[in-house]
């Protein structure tokens, strides 16, 4: 694929097809959604609004993060505070599907469809790859069709058009159009992150304190493992207690899992195997986030087991 023509195409054909309207899209760091920002400002510049929204579920540091990364590109990103409504739409709820089914919800029917319909845009820029098309044909993901999910009815409000630059593209492609656009490596390469985010980390409730212990063990196994050059690392927290002893006192305390691994398309994986030094290591500061006394290393495949723990 020439992936210069690619860009000079796709910048054309947005600002052809936008042409003096406003356009709005949602940017969570991916690297397809980043990909879909930096070709529709090329295309639009002010023409265009990003929204990234907080859903309380993101790592450390991450939407500051994500904003910098775009100024620093000279993009506006505009932060949009919705953890409140996250957190209570996940209120009470323990049921895999169901937290999932929560997120999608506020994000899609709540949230982004309130900034769309509050904006004057009439072009929606969606970050959908070919990967995603074919899994939704195949009946693997639920369904793609952004507009259904905002919930606006396409006959009765026509004046929305939904545009999907990337729907060509595999993951590869992507990520090499990213780099080419001048996205850092920490987003061109980031190993991939789901869309229910630290919500798919947490069995059972998910709640502030819970996120937090979760946010904490994710930030040391993304720091520890970064060179270990895996597909795939993150940390989960059990919804069980085990006995443990701190400062000589017994502890009934929490149990965070390690999983790293080895995939070219996350359809199977294998576990990698990470030198002793290193797993002792992540054990041992995992232990010293406040309340966990446990860290066990995953070492299950996919399948039969899947990558995300819900
Ligand atoms: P599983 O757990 O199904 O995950 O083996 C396969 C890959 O997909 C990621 N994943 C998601 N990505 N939205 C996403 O954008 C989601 O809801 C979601 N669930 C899982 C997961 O991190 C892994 O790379």
């Amino acid at each position: 694929m020439d992936y210069e023509n690619f860009i000079d195409e796709q910048i054309a054909h947005i600002k052809q097809t936008v042409g003096e309207a406003k356009a709005i899209n949602a940017l969570s760091g991916g690297v397809d959604s980043s990909l879909v920002t930096v070709l529709g400002h090329r295309a639009l510049g002010d023409q265009l609004r990003t929204v990234f929204v907080d859903n309380a579920l993101m790592r450390k540091g991450e939407p500051q993060q994500v904003v910098e990364i775009f100024a620093s590109l000279g993009i506006a990103v505009e932060l949009v505070d919705a953890k409140n409504e996250f957190l209570s739409a996940l209120a009470g709820l323990t049921d895999p599907e169901e937290k999932r089914q929560a997120v999608t919800d506020t994000f899609y029917s709540k949230v982004f469809s309130r900034l769309v319909k509050e904006s004057d845009a009439k072009y929606l820029l969606h970050g959908t790859i070919l990967t995603d098309i074919e899994e939704t044909v195949d009946g693997i993901k639920r369904q793609h069709n952004i507009l259904t999910q905002l919930g606006i009815d396409t006959e009765k409000e026509y004046g929305y058009s939904v545009l999907e630059p990337l729907k060509t593209l595999r993951k590869d492609d992507v990520r090499e159009v990213a780099k080419l656009l001048g996205l850092p490596a920490e987003i061109s390469q980031r190993i991939p992150f789901p869309g229910p985010a630290l919500a798919t980390r947490i069995i059972g409730e998910v709640t502030l304190d819970r996120l937090e212990t979760v946010r904490a063990a994710t930030s040391i196994v993304e720091e520890e493992l970064a060179d270990s050059g895996a597909f795939q690392y993150l940390a989960v927290l059990l919804n069980d207690r085990a006995t443990g002893i701190r400062n000589k006192k017994r502890e009934f305390g929490q149990i965070i899992v390690v999983r790293c691994i080895e995939s070219t398309d996350a359809r199977t994986a294998t576990v990698t195997k990470l030198p002793w030094d290193k797993l002792n290591r992540v054990s041992e500061r995992i232990t010293r986030i406040k309340g966990v006394n446990r860290c066990l290393y995953d070492l299950t495949p996919k399948p039969p087991a899947t990558i995300e723990y819900i």
